[in-house]
């Protein structure tokens, strides 16, 4: 079974459209495990807190990019790795990519140096299709930030930072076009939806 990882910027959708895919594909008998990162296992969500939550602690780029991939070696060695021999599908919200982006193009580390820390924590886990819910990064920055008081400590960084967040990845889409299947997520959610189901059925 393919290993299915989807990424955006906060606010794209992805919780939504994954949860959909989920019942979807269990309702047809599949083995379906949702996960997600930072979490997945006790470790990561342990790094989700320290990494996402408010308190007043600075942390330099590396530490962030570090900490992510720490998070994501325990993930693939605990949890990934194990589903998949299983013959699991793994449905997975954000992986390498949002280390790319986040921490590589949008805090300026550069993505070989992003792709060096992470290589040892994935071992040889890449995705087999990533699914990019592109939409513009007003309309991210709306559905995730506007009108809440708990935005968290990544989402506080304003639109700027969503803007190089979404060309971000377009960039990604745009280097590994055969990984990638860019989705229009500005549409209505069922039209979305649509296309999503479409492209994960297409790799099954
Ligand atoms: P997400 O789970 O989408 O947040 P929410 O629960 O609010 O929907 O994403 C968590 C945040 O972590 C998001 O701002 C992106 C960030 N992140 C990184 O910066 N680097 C990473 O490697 C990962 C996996 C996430």
């Amino acid at each position: 079974m393919p290993f299915i990882t989807f990424e955006g910027a906060d606010g794209a959708g992805k919780t939504t459209h994954i949860q959909l895919l989920a019942d979807h594909f269990a309702q047809q008998g599949y083995p379906v495990l949702v996960t997600r990162e930072p979490g997945g296992t006790q470790l990561g969500n342990e790094v989700r807190a320290l990494v996402l939550g408010k308190a007043v602690r600075p942390i330099s780029p590396l530490a962030e990019a570090m900490l992510m991939a720490a998070a994501r070696a325990q993930h693939v060695d605990e949890v990934l790795k194990p589903c998949l021999a299983e013959g699991r599908l793994i449905l997975c919200d954000r992986y390498i990519d949002s280390s790319l982006v986040y921490q590589g193009v949008a805090l300026g580390l550069g993505l070989d140096l992003v792709i060096s820390i992470n290589e040892p924590a994935m071992a040889g886990l890449w995705p087999d299709l990533t699914i990019l819910l592109d939409v513009s990064p007003e309309v991210a920055y709306e559905r995730s930030i506007l009108g809440r008081q708990d935005a968290d400590r990544i989402e506080s960084r304003g639109l700027a930072y969503y803007r190089q967040v979404c060309a971000g990845y377009q960039s990604l889409a745009a280097k590994w076009p055969e990984r990638f299947c860019v989705i229009d997520a500005n549409r209505p959610l069922v039209v979305v939806q649509a296309d999503v189901l479409q492209a994960v059925s297409s790799i099954l």
